[in-house]
């Protein structure tokens, strides 16, 4: 199973900090947020590690996590130009990922407390299709929401006006390596955007995106405020590991 970290994005929400440095790299606890997404990778036992980057800090990024050898992973970088979508970032990762093979992607601004090794297990066992993880949240209308007929997630609303459920698709997302078709298919959105809940309604719709619920904290920290609480989280819950 390969990781996949999308830390591309330019962060308006966090200006005018982010017009000096990348989202990313900005303090969360003790360190770099990126240094979570590596970290949870590398707990859930990924040792090969694909981070797609914009070009705005590259280099800070390579001072930073070198080899990822201080986390016992491997690290490939590659380069997204321009600002497509998550799922135009992701699709960057074909080639690095090979035909065949699973993939657990995060988003490098969610921070969370819950151990992915479960899931990637959980996840390795299905035959095909993807996975995504969800959170029971308050401020719905900011994220992706299933909609669930009985057990099962049958389609996702981005930031639905009514959402039809209590939980957001987090970004933790695992997938086979038929996502690169999926997201040959798909069309930008009205914000001009590939965005990852049309990928992953493309398996809803075929009855193979599966979910997983995260029970610890979790914060999606692309604002002031969830970057805030996501601080606090860290430092009442984060040891001092690498
Ligand atoms: C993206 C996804 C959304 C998901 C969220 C999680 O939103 O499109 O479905 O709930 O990440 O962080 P964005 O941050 O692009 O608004």
């Amino acid at each position: 199973m390969k990781g996949v970290i999308l830390a591309g994005g330019t962060g308006t929400r966090l200006a005018p900090l982010t017009k000096v440095v990348n989202k990313h790299l900005l303090p969360a606890g003790k360190y770099p947020m990126i240094h979570y997404a590596v970290r949870k990778l590398a707990q859930a036992g990924i040792e090969d590690i694909l981070i797609v980057l914009g070009k705005q800090s590259a280099g800070l990024f390579l001072d930073y996590l070198g080899s990822g050898k201080a986390w016992g992973v491997r690290l490939t970088y590659r380069i997204q130009e321009e600002a497509g979508g998550i799922a135009q970032g992701l699709s960057l990762a074909e080639g690095f990922v090979a035909p065949g093979e699973k993939m657990v992607v995060l988003l490098g601004d969610n921070l969370f407390e819950d151990d992915l090794k479960p899931f990637a297990d959980r996840f390795n066992r299905q035959e095909r299709g993807a996975m995504v993880m969800l959170k029971e949240v308050e401020d719905l209308h900011r994220y992706g929401v299933p909609v669930f007929l009985q057990d099962s997630i049958i389609f996702i609303e981005e930031k639905p006006s009514t959402p039809k459920s209590g939980y957001c698709v987090t970004g933790v997302y695992m997938y086979d390596s038929a996502v690169f078709d999926v997201i040959r298919k798909i069309r930008p959105s009205q914000r001009g955007e590939m965005e990852i809940t049309d990928v992953n309604n493309v398996y809803a719709v075929n009855g193979e995106l599966r979910y997983g619920l995260l029970t610890g904290w979790w914060t999606d920290a692309g604002t002031f405020d969830s970057l805030r609480e996501a601080g606090e989280k860290l430092a009442s819950t984060d040891g001092d590991e690498r």
